[in-house]
């Protein structure tokens, strides 16, 4: 199958993947074939990539991780308690200044969020990538149809267990981890009215509230379980930077690897924090969470390596264009370079990714540099010492 623009889908193409809506409820399943009235609904819906079952790409399978089962398990589990924080912080008539100033305060008591159900949650998740054994985060489309929080968090989740898992990481360590990515912004929940503003829309005051949030989410975790140590500490300090730019507390970060093996300052940011501090950058730097530029997966870690790089751990910031698909399977995409200068200008869709090398995937050629159909040919990037490729979609 092969992702398609909503624009350019056409009555009669094949839907190769269920669609759900913003609540997980089944919207059109996989196999239908779509008319004029569903393509109009799916837009409306603001659906912006489907994939599509055709002849040309029918050997070609979406490379992820988590099965569609997990993620909308994992999902609903998030939802419940994401909607169980609303419910209890009964804050939706309070001015932001007030919000803080009461949870400052202490004045009010802490939501009580089943951490049991978030951890075997993340229990389930990291048993399916361990069961799957790829390092592969394949990085989709932003699609605007989905629940924004939700798919943050769980997609900051997978990408942290996959960084985890590459630094060996124990079952035990992915699971912490991956608790505390799956909760490390419910402290936003605190407040109702600026949660869901566009980043451009905030002044400057709502966002120095709104930087109070790792703390409320610590403070939320602690509130659902205060036997529990380590991921409220992970939570609090998933905005701090390497170089201690970042916050609450300007802490810095260590310059070895986030593994056991190596002793930590009390001061330091915890090594799962590191982890999660850059893959939320990254999910945020593709959603345009910061400054409402949307990027795509390779801009979004070159911005990363480049204008961030003493932001990040620099082990980590190493290991991440290994493990992230810059050019999802099925995503059709154009040859801008190849050292040997073959193919350059031609188009194709993505056919499986290189796990050698996730910049020089298989690509199945559709397309001559004039975007001309040409006869369907398979090619191998991987003998190739750079190349440089172009996401069309
Ligand atoms: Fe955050």
């Amino acid at each position: 199958m092969r992702i398609v623009q909503i624009e350019k889908v056409k009555p009669g193409d094949v839907l190769g993947k269920s669609l759900y809506n913003k609540n997980y409820e089944l919207v059109v399943s996989a196999g239908f074939k779509l008319t004029e009235e569903m393509i109009s609904t799916l837009k409306r819906r603001e659906y912006n990539y489907i994939y599509i079952m055709d002849e040309l790409t029918k050997g070609i399978m979406p490379e992820e991780v988590v099965s569609e089962t997990i993620r909308i398990m994992t999902n609903r589990q998030l939802a419940e308690t994401f909607e169980s924080i609303k419910n209890n912080l009964a804050f939706e008539t309070f001015a932001p200044e007030e919000i803080k100033k009461r949870m400052d305060e202490g004045c009010c008591e802490m939501p009580s969020i089943r951490m049991a159900s978030v951890r075997k949650a993340a229990t389930h998740l990291v048993d399916e990538i361990l069961q799957n054994g790829r390092e592969i985060f394949a990085s989709l489309p932003i699609d605007d149809s989905a629940a924004v929080d939700l798919q943050h968090s769980l997609d900051v989740t997978i990408l942290s267990v996959l960084i985890g898992q590459k630094f060996s990481f124990t079952e035990e360590e992915m699971k912490q981890l991956g608790t505390a990515a799956l909760l490390h912004d419910v402290g936003k929940l605190v407040f109702p009215t600026l949660r869901d503003k566009p980043p451009a829309e905030l002044s400057r005051e709502e966002r120095m509230i709104l930087r109070e949030h790792p703390v409320y989410s610590m403070m939320i975790i602690r509130g659902g379980d205060p036997n529990s140590f380590i991921e409220p500490v992970v939570v609090q300090q998933h905005h701090e930077y390497h170089d201690g730019s970042g916050y609450p507390n300007r802490l810095k970060g260590e310059p070895f690897p986030p593994t056991k093996a190596f002793k930590r300052g009390r001061q330091t940011m915890h090594r799962y924090a590191e982890i999660l501090s850059a893959a939320n950058m990254y999910d945020n730097l593709l959603r345009g969470n910061n400054d409402g530029v949307k990027r795509s997966p390779a801009e979004a870690i070159t911005w990363m390596v480049t204008k961030m790089k003493e932001k990040f751990n620099p082990h980590i910031l190493r290991i991440m264009p290994q493990l992230i698909q810059c050019y999802p399977t099925g995503a059709l995409v154009r040859i801008d370079k190849t050292t040997s200068g073959s193919y350059e200008g031609w188009y194709g869709i993505v056919a499986r990714s290189n796990d050698e090398d996730q910049s020089k995937p298989l690509i199945l050629l559709t397309h001559d540099p004039n975007y001309k159909e040409s006869t369907p040919t398979q090619i191998d990037l991987s003998s190739e010492k750079e190349v440089v490729l172009d996401l069309v979609l």
